[in-house]
């Protein structure tokens, strides 16, 4: 007989995978020109010369070393993220890419995105980086004012946004733009004015962010005057009357598409699928027959060089257990505005939907989830809401 804290109720402690997930290839490139005062995302401001050549090798052996975790398998979308990758030259991401194609399986068609800063700008290398496989590009506009950039500490002007906006789309077409509402002193016919910007370009992808005061930045110690919580929500809304108005599909809570237009690689995260991050304090969720196990990369550029040398970029390494793969699944899934299938609850974290049905019967009492047999998703409310949905899945 089993041990009672070997299962709870019917559910097993390990999961089991008949299938595994999509497998998405995250590359990190960790330095900007300079740090912005919100941002806590792992990007230094580079100092003198990037290690272009040493960084790109670092990447490969980075990939070389995990292909035992991944053999059999096939990359679904590559995303370089930053930091900000655009300071690379189009040979380094060149030799990346065709490193990459080297080792694993890149089916054709496969979605390819870049992350590129307004300030790096220049219509030869954006072609370049289309030659070299980059056929989507996100590009971190945040806003068209200039004071609103000059509050945000962006090294990028209004000329620079346009002007960057224009180069991606007759490079490569296929772009993202990335906006953020609730700006120091930002009003709200300047929040619609920079939307109506960005849609006179019809982006085929829009991310609008409300700013966030993280932990560890300038912005959280030196607090700039933010629009309050009202005016912000009035914002969101009317950001998403525009959008809608214009054709764009909202699903997920920050990202607008055209239709087929979503972010394969995004989608991926919130659907609970795989993903290797190579590169400096890069995450990994790779699942096997019978466990997930996350990894976290050494976060400092330098040290996860030396460590590359040394054998081993892991800092951490653990396995998700029952509990953890239940609420990771439903806080991601929770963000896709029209839900998930039911079935993929099992198929991405490989144990039955019961492991999570006292959350599902509270969130549904509440008003904030709704479910028939085929699919579950939040609610009206629930999107409203998410955190406090997202937490029901906590307890
Ligand atoms: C990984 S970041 C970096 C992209 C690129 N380096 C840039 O800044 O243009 C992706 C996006 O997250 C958003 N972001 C970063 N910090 C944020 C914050 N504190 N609050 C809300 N959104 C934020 C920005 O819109 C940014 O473009
Ligand atoms: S450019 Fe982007 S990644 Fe770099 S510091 Fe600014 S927000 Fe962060």
């Amino acid at each position: 007989m089993p041990s009672p804290s070997a299962t709870i109720g019917a559910t097993p402690n390990a999961p089991r995978f008949t299938t595994l997930p999509p497998l998405a290839l995250y590359i990190h490139i960790p330095w900007c020109l300079k740090k912005c005062p919100y941002c806590d995302f792992n990007s230094h401001a580079q100092r003198d010369t990037l290690p272009e050549t040493r960084y790109v090798q670092a990447l490969l052996t980075d990939l070389e070393t995990a292909l035992p975790s991944i053999w059999g398998r096939r990359f679904s979308s590559i995303f370089f993220g930053g930091g900000t990758p655009s300071l690379f030259s189009p040979a380094a991401i060149d030799a990346i890419l065709a490193g990459v194609r080297a080792r694993m399986p890149v089916p054709p068609g496969t979605e390819v995105t870049l992350e590129a800063n307004p300030g790096t700008f220049e219509a030869q290398k954006f072609a370049e980086f289309r030659d070299a496989g980059i056929n989507r590009l996100s590009i971190g506009i945040q806003s068209f004012n200039p004071g609103h950039l000059r509050a945000l500490g962006r090294v990028h002007d209004d000329a620079e946004a346009h002007r960057a906006v224009e180069i991606g789309l007759a490079t490569i077409g296929n772009i993202n733009l990335d906006l953020m509402y609730a700006l120091p002193e930002q009003t709200l016919p300047e929040a619609v004015a920079d939307l109506r910007t960005a849609l006179s370009y019809a982006p085929p992808h829009l991310s609008a962010y409300h700013l966030t005061l993280e932990p560890n930045t300038l912005f959280a110690r030196h607090p700039p005057r933010l629009p309050d919580d009202d005016s912000a929500a009035e914002m969101q809304d009317e950001i998403e009357a525009l959008l809608k108005e214009a054709g764009y599909d909202h699903y997920e809570t920050s990202a607008y598409a055209q239709p087929g237009r979503q972010c394969r690689h995004n989608r991926n995260y919130w659907e609970f699928g795989d993903y290797l991050g190579i590169g400096a304090g890069a995450h990994s969720k790779l699942s096997f027959p019978d466990r997930i196990r996350r990894q976290v990369r050494y976060k400092q550029p330098q040290q996860y060089l030396d460590m590359i040398d040394a054998g081993t970029p892991v800092i951490e390494e653990h396995e998700v257990g029952r509990r953890d793969a239940g609420f990771e699944f439903m806080l991601n899934a929770l963000r896709l505005n029209d839900g998930v299938p039911v079935a993929l609850f099992q198929e991405r974290t490989g144990f039955p939907l019961t492991l999570v049905e006292p959350a599902l019967a509270a969130a549904e009492a509440k008003g904030l989830l709704a479910r028939d047999h085929q699919r579950m998703g939040p609610t009206e409310l629930g999107r409203r809401f998410l955190n406090d949905l997202q937490e029901l899945f906590l307890a």
